[in-house]
């Protein structure tokens, strides 16, 4: 660090083409929302870039389906995002947007300079036109059947059935999803960023120069210089983007993954027009982009061989990328609504935004991918945050308040335990800073609760609210030392929970604070007086949770019955053949689960011909059987007896197999005869 001045921290733009939820929280904004305000606390110079991602094909063809151009996707999903980071604390000095003017030029005349320069290859080849629409297809808009697993509804780049990346020239019998038409192979020219001439000081640079970065980041950089770097495509044929600034480049837009980082740039610019040059080509600044771990290619090798072929920019001196977060065991995604929406959390869980920046945070996918699940984020609340932190804190100010009126006591001389404490608080700072300033939140975040564990633990020992029946002397130190543990407590919080850290603050009167700060024991005058007493946090009830989980599973079974597809039709049966069957309608006298099969029901039937048993597999369906009785269901009668754990089945029962795979019966839609026949 020594070797910078400022530094310039950027957060990967994301798309806005939806809202933001947790994993990109996790991943990228809070980690970096924690380190920007580490360094204002230590009154570094530092500058916090963030935007919206506003190009690229998912967006319109978002725009498509809802009929609307893709101007007001953007507008829609910016509007949203902006304002949620805003409520969750993320202390962005600049939140703007790609579609912005000031960032449309920016690009332009960055692709421009490298044009002149001569930085690119250009290359004409044949892709998917359609010819009904007129245009070329992005490998989105291509759709086919895949030729590894035969799904006829696989992607031109990528088949969600088997997971394989796909080009749209491997579809088998393709079509175009815009006018549907069967798409053509047609000429056409684009440009190209040769990163195999940039292969060798990449290496140089990444693999001996930066052996700090974190090693997920390090071994993905090396494993792609190690496969060798190709020419990559900068430009698009696309009517949404920015526009490729050269002539006979009509219909043509930059590659999104071009304009995008420039956007860093083009924020800076929109926030100091006069003075951004300083963050992005002083020697002394320091940049460093935080970003998700799908993001590291673009990050750490095209986007630095772009600024490289510009000339006068800054390289990130590091990228610490993050891994994923998982949701209640299962992948984040924004289509299958598989996800915890920060607009959302914020309405519903009013005023606890420190509790997700402190659950994210200390269950962040630093190393390696994690889960977050609800009832983690319960514990966490329940067991950390109120039982330790807020616990210590609010019975050293009650404390206060009762037996000094709320003013700080003078401290006496110090005892063996205090200096112990004392000493042993003062590890925190070195600590945390250690883990800060290698992007270990996680262990930062550790050392600052362990502060609180201390306060606690120094208080549960020293019991002052027994000792100032006996000794007001010792109770006034040991009190006077338990707020010093608080007000440190304000500092080491407020790059992860500014919002209480600030609330805390003000209980304490303590005007202006400072990492430097941290580890004294003179924070807090002697006869100062502290504020209005409130509960840091609040307990977690099992209902909020159970409401969170509910609606997510509410959300996945949406999901399963819109995207339900029906099996395929068997063979056809003729008419002799399915006559055969003899399908009849009986009445339910009985039924119970089979012991030791969870999978079992046993019916007694009346089939207006004495009665029958039959065994069906429907247990989980119907957990409670003997609500069945007196329904009336179909069932084969001529179905050949079969034993089922002991029990002859003189047939089947029909049920329908729902999308979730759930088995419901088949009942007729009024009462009839038991024995009826059904055809
Ligand atoms: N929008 C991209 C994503 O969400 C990230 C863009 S980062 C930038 O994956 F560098 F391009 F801005
Ligand atoms: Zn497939």
């Amino acid at each position: 660090m020594d070797k910078f001045k400022r530094t310039l921290v950027t957060t990967a733009l994301p798309y806005a083409n939806g809202p933001v939820h947790i994993g990109h929280l996790a991943g990228v904004y809070v980690p970096a929302d924690i380190y920007v305000r580490y360094l204002r606390l230590k009154g570094e110079e530092v500058l916090f870039i963030g935007g919206s991602d506003e190009h690229g094909v998912p967006i319109t063809i978002k725009a498509r389906k809802e009929g609307v151009t893709p101007q007001d996707i953007v507008d829609r999903y910016h509007g949203i995002i902006k304002k949620s980071f805003e409520e969750l604390g993320i202390s962005f000095d600049i939140y703007s947007r790609t579609s912005s003017k000031i960032h449309h030029e920016t690009s332009s005349d960055f692709f421009r300079r490298l044009y002149e320069k001569g930085e690119f290859i250009e290359k004409t080849s044949e892709q998917y036109y359609d010819p009904e629409a007129n245009q070329f297809l992005a490998d989105r808009y291509i759709m086919g059947t895949c030729p590894h697993c035969k799904n006829p509804n696989a992607y031109g780049d990528q088949c969600e059935a088997c997971g394989t990346s796909l080009s749209p020239l491997e579809l088998i019998d393709p079509h175009s999803t815009i006018s549907g038409a069967k798409p053509i192979l047609k000429e056409t020219k684009h440009w190209y960023l040769p990163l195999d001439k940039h292969e060798e000081w990449l290496r140089k640079w990444i693999l001996e120069e930066h052996k700090e970065w974190k090693t997920n980041v390090y071994g993905q950089c090396k494993s792609w210089l190690d496969m060798g770097l190709q020419p990559r495509a900068v430009s698009r044929d696309l009517d949404w983007g920015v526009p490729v600034p050269v002539e006979g480049a009509e219909g043509k837009v930059l590659y999104v993954w071009f304009d995008a980082p420039i956007g860093y740039i083009s924020n800076t610019k929109e926030l100091l027009p006069n003075d951004w040059e300083k963050w992005w080509k002083d020697k002394d600044t320091r940049m460093l982009h935080f970003i998700g771990k799908d993001n590291i290619v673009f990050h750490c090798i095209v986007f630095p061989a772009m600024l490289k072929a510009e000339g006068s920019y800054n390289l990130p001196d590091n990228v610490p990328a993050n891994e994923f977060l998982n949701l209640e065991g299962d992948k984040i995604s924004t289509s299958r609504n598989w996800a915890v929406w920060l607009h959302e959390y914020l309405q519903e869980m009013p005023g606890k935004q420190d509790v997700l920046r402190y659950v994210l945070t200390a269950n962040a996918p630093e190393t390696k991918d994690n889960d977050f699940t609800w009832k983690d984020f319960q514990t966490r609340n329940n067991s950390e945050l109120v039982a330790i932190f807020g616990n210590f804190v609010n019975r050293a100010l009650v404390l206060t308040q009762k037996f000094y009126g709320g003013a700080v006591p003078a401290i006496g001389e110090l005892a063996e335990i205090d200096r112990q404490t004392i000493a042993e608080f003062q590890k925190v700072k070195a600590n945390m800073e250690h883990n800060l300033d290698i992007f270990r939140f996680r262990d930062a975040l550790k050392e600052a609760m362990e502060l609180a564990r201390i306060g606690n633990k120094y208080l549960a020992d020293m019991e002052p609210w027994k000792l100032i029946k006996t000794d007001e002397v010792r109770t006034a130190t040991i009190m006077h030392v338990a707020l010093q543990i608080a007000a440190n407590l304000a500092i080491a919080f407020e790059p992860f929970t500014p919002f209480t850290a600030k609330k805390l603050r003000n209980m304490l009167s303590m005007s202006e604070i400072k990492w430097s700060d941290l580890g004294r024991i003179d924070l807090l005058k002697e006869g100062s007086h502290i504020g209005q007493v409130e509960l840091l946090f609040e307990k977690i009830e099992d209902d909020v949770v159970a409401f969170q989980i509910n609606k997510l599973e509410e959300a996945k079974k949406k999901n399963e019955l819109s995207n339900y597809k029906p099996a395929e039709v068997k063979a056809n049966v003729p008419f002799e053949e399915w006559e055969k069957t003899d399908i009849r309608v009986g009445t339910v006298l009985e039924c119970c689960k089979v012991p030791k099969a969870d999978k079992l029901l046993q019916f007694r039937i009346d089939d207006g011909m004495g009665g029958r048993t039959i065994v069906s597999g429907i247990a989980q369906s119907y957990p409670e059987p003997e609500k069945l009785v007196g329904r009336q269901v179909l069932f084969i009668a001529n179905f050949e007896p079969r034993k089922l754990r002991g029990i002859v089945s003189e047939g089947m029962i029909l049920s329908a197999v729902d999308a979730d795979g759930k088995l419901v019966l088949c009942e007729p839609s009024r009462e009839v005869k038991p024995g009826c026949t059904v055809g």
